[in-house]
């Protein structure tokens, strides 16, 4: 499906000095910018314009998508739009580069980049999906995840230009795989590798274009000598040396060339420091994270300025939607992350410096009502990946005051929604839910509604409703 000619002004008004809430947001703030159903919008006006009482949600949500039979989901675009403003003014100036796998939608993903310059290139998740964004005309695409897809880095090889896509590294043997893969391709850097030692077959054609690539610098905590590893299993390069030993392999070879540096905290900016309930849990994460943070501020410094001495780099990159006030206030980051923020999902609401709105919901239609105290949903089991957990479950959004039943949770074609607030279902009516996390929702279904007020002023494709799922 193409977008309508009203695409360009959906995330209008993104921009940090734009400060002209709609006339239905600015009736929202009077009554009162907190939201019982969702998050106080604790981050400045802009935020307290789009957020609503959990009635007026309902009555507008209802209202924009009475045509529509759930399940279905939607992109709510007031909320969206005030997410966007709080991620640029919580970047503070340092641009951002758009997280794709949390977005999944490739007009939302490209509006996003056009609406605002701190809007700035794309994170993309796998090589085929950065290769379908550059064939779409994206350009500035970072893989941030080790490929090992031999036929995409053929694609890559033959490209006439390589749409300033760079992969992501951090072992000598991805750079193997990647020299193997590329063997013998239009643009075959290790032909010029053997015409450059004088010892190939390939002497006389134009050097081919060297592979840009990115080295993924462990960003985790590591205290006591090491003893106890804060941090997610990623990369294997957590010290300078390592890092520029690394940096030294891929300069030594004439098929890459060395553009960028990355190291995610996921300790910092994937874990909420305000856990619901968990007061002491609360106070301890976020002790961990200010003292990871002073450590790897040092530490990014460090291995900053070891690999520019090796290959001047085009940009480092850190943070996500957890950390971006944190990250940014590190002199060697020249750029940020983010993607959830903008949807934001439920585990996004136990951070204590920020909250973004619910922007991304499905609709469940109620096909049946068990008992009193009960309602039961048609399908929902849309669980987010990582540790089994029930932070993972979707969670009941609207109408207030529902919950998850804790033996069936979320199911494959049904959801048990108990509370006070499912007497007043009836058979044939809608639940909204919210999903734990960002662009997984969008393998779900095909298609977003974006709604603005109180009506849907356009459908987009999600990438599946595109025919692409990546992962
Ligand atoms: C490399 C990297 N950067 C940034 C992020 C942050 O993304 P988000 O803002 O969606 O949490 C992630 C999320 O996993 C990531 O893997």
């Amino acid at each position: 499906m193409e977008p309508t000619g009203r695409s360009g002004s959906i995330v209008a008004g993104v921009s940090a000095s734009s400060e002209q809430p709609s006339t239905r947001a600015a009736g929202a703030r009077r009554t009162g910018g907190s939201d019982s159903a969702g998050r106080a919008g604790g981050a400045g006006a802009a935020h307290a314009a789009a957020a609503r009482t959990a009635a007026q949600q309902l009555i507008r949500l209802d209202r924009a998508t009475a045509a529509l039979d759930p399940p279905f989901a939607v992109v709510d675009l007031d909320a969206y739009r005030a997410n966007a403003r709080d991620l640029l003014r919580r970047a503070g100036g340092r641009p951002i580069r758009l997280a794709s796998k949390s977005i999944r939608c490739r007009a939302l993903l490209e509006r996003t980049l056009a609406s605002d310059a701190g809007f700035r290139g794309t994170l993309a998740f796998t090589l085929p999906e950065a290769l379908w964004l550059a064939d779409n005309g994206l350009r500035d695409l970072l893989v941030a995840y080790p490929t090992a897809d031999r036929a995409a880095l053929r694609i890559l090889a033959d490209r006439p230009d390589d749409a300033g896509i760079a992969l992501m590294v951090d072992d000598v043997a991805q750079l193997e795989l990647i020299e193997r893969a590329v063997a013998g391709s239009r643009t075959d850097p290790a032909g010029a590798s053997n015409a450059a030692g004088g010892g190939g077959t390939g002497g006389g054609h134009a050097p081919p274009r060297p592979i840009r690539l990115c080295i993924d610098a462990d960003a985790g905590w590591w205290p006591l000598g090491g003893r106890i590893r804060l941090g997610v299993k990623r990369s294997p390069l957590h010290t300078s040396e390592q890092v520029t030993a690394l940096a030294r392999a891929i300069v030594a070879r004439p098929a890459f060339r060395l553009v960028g540096l990355m190291a995610y905290e996921a300790q910092i900016a994937g874990v909420g420091d305000r856990p619901p309930g968990r007061p002491l849990m609360g106070a301890a994460l976020r002790t961990m994270q200010r003292l990871s943070a002073r450590e790897l501020a040092q530490r990014r410094a460090a291995i900053v300025a070891a690999v520019s001495a090796v290959a001047p780099l085009e940009f480092v990159n850190g943070g996500g939607t957890g950390s971006l006030e944190l990250t940014r206030a590190e002199p060697a980051v020249t750029e940020l992350a983010a993607g959830s923020g903008l949807y934001g999902p439920t585990l996004f609401d136990a951070y204590s410096r920020f909250s973004p709105l619910p922007a991304a919901l499905f609709a469940l239609p109620i096909v049946r009502r068990p008992g009193p105290g009960v309602a039961t949903a048609l399908g929902g089991g849309y669980l987010a990946s990582g540790p089994v957990d029930r932070a993972r479950l979707p969670r009941p959004l609207l109408p207030a005051g529902l919950r998850l039943d804790a033996r069936e949770g979320a199911g494959e074609v049904q959801t048990p929604l108990l509370g006070a607030a499912a007497d007043g279902l009836r058979v044939g009516d809608r639940v909204w839910m919210r999903h734990a996390k960002a662009g997984e929702l969008c393998e779900r279904f095909a298609e977003l509604h974006l709604i603005e007020g109180d009506v849907i002023v356009e459908t987009v494709p999600t990438y599946r409703g595109e025919g692409r799922t990546f992962l």
